[in-house]
């Protein structure tokens, strides 16, 4: 039977093309939204998304689901605890928007020195006035700090080397040149950045982590940009500080977004002078669209062929396995049967496992983490099989 796809989200037309070549069924419906996925879900194995939000409705009303990709970096769309209950894969592209993320971010930077958003509005109601828009600050010199150096923040970071900033980034794992310096506490770079930078997922640790203590620090007229998860941000907060430190500001997301591609919105931020927010188009070139319509059907076309996901976001990372018992053995029927056989008997939960096999397909290898020790009868059984060449049971802790 034909593997089913639904795409609800727009996707280039070329690579819908691509999955229809590779035999599957695509159903490209990109005006789905959150409300209708449930109805739209029910015999479909695979869901592409963009920021179409997938709650747990739509994963406990589906009933082949097996795959959900994120066609985007961000997984927080994705209702991942459900999908979990159910054994449904979840995984995304990061790191192929970076690009166009950094290539926003950077015109942020400039359209709000500059102020060309305003030169424009005024240029296009007859207005003149070169003495006004003549005062700029210039990037050149300017200290950056770029919260989060992931994929994103570290293409923004080669992007204002070349502009001759004095980059710092929070959270550098390995320092890979641009000339990148590490900062360790807000408190010693918020007060010197002149333009703070934020490329963060939302996780319960990031959530509001710009709050009215965070704004507190910044400079009086520093630049701020968020193009990474409104929540990230506490609004309140935001907008208190635009107020009383005359913070310039460059959004591409913010509270209550509106989920359609197209209408009206309210936001408190439209009636604020200095404040830039743009249609959250971050990842909107077709640059980055490419090459993330790209990795999705790599993901899913590699899955069909070899059975592993790439960037598995729900797999766990830390399980209960605290042993792990490997045993080698003739690659015969019934061999492993036996010896999972021996630990059920004891009572042993078995967390995960891999056999593998050596060229000539004579013997095998299966590693098996156990979460409780198996037991020397166990061992001893175990040894006993014929079949059995040998094996090693160490403890994980
Ligand atoms: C992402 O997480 O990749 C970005 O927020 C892009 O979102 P979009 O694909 O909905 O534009």
């Amino acid at each position: 039977m034909k593997m089913k796809i639904l795409i609800a989200d727009k996707f280039p037309e070329h690579y819908v093309k691509k999955l229809e070549d590779a035999g599957l069924e695509v159903i490209y419906d990109p005006k789905l939204g959150e409300a209708d996925l449930p109805n739209a879900i029910k015999d479909i194995d695979c869901l592409i998304v963009r920021s179409t939000v997938v709650n747990a409705e739509t994963i406990e009303k589906a009933n082949n689901l097996n795959l959900i990709v994120r066609a985007g970096a961000g997984v927080n769309n994705i209702d991942i605890a459900a999908a979990n209950k159910k054994g449904v894969y979840v995984s995304n592209c990061p790191g192929k928007n970076s690009i166009a993320v950094a290539e926003l971010t950077i015109g942020l930077m400039i359209a709000l020195d500059r102020r060309i958003p305003h030169n424009v509005m005024d240029f296009k109601k007859g207005i003149w006035n070169k003495a006004e828009y003549s005062k700029a600050e210039g990037l050149f010199g300017k200290t950056l700090a770029i919260v989060g150096y992931g994929n994103i923040g570290k293409e923004v970071a080669k992007r204002a080397q070349a502009f001759g900033m004095n980059i710092y980034a929070k959270d550098i794992s390995r320092i890979e040149g641009y000339g990148v310096k590490d900062f360790s506490e807000f408190d010693q770079i918020l007060p010197i950045a002149d333009i703070v930078t934020l490329h963060l997922p939302l996780t319960p640790q990031t959530k509001n982590l710009f709050n009215e203590k965070m704004f507190s620090l910044m400079k009086n007229g520093a630049i701020f940009i968020n193009t990474s998860r409104a929540d990230v941000v506490d609004e309140e907060a935001l907008i208190k500080a635009v107020k009383e430190k005359n913070l310039k500001v460059g959004l591409d997301v913010f509270a209550d977004e509106p989920e359609s591609k197209s209408g009206t919105v309210s936001s408190k931020l439209i009636e604020l002078e200095n404040v830039y927010v743009t249609h959250h188009i971050g990842a909107s070139t077709e640059q980055a669209q490419n090459a993330v319509a790209e990795e999705t059907v790599n993901i899913i076309l590699n899955y069909i062929k070899s059975g592993v996901i790439a960037h598995w976001v729900n797999r766990a990372k830390v399980t209960d396995s605290h042993y792990q018992l490997v045993v080698k053995h003739y690659d015969k029927p019934g061999v492993l049967a036996a010896i999972m056989d021996v630990l059920r008997k004891g009572n042993i939960n078995i967390e995960e496992v891999e056999n593998i096999i050596f060229d000539g397909g004579l013997v095998a290898c299966c590693t098996m983490k156990l979460r409780a020790p198996a037991t020397s009868e166990m061992l001893e059984s175990i040894r006993n099989n014929p079949n059995v060449i040998s094996y090693s049971h160490v403890s994980l802790a």
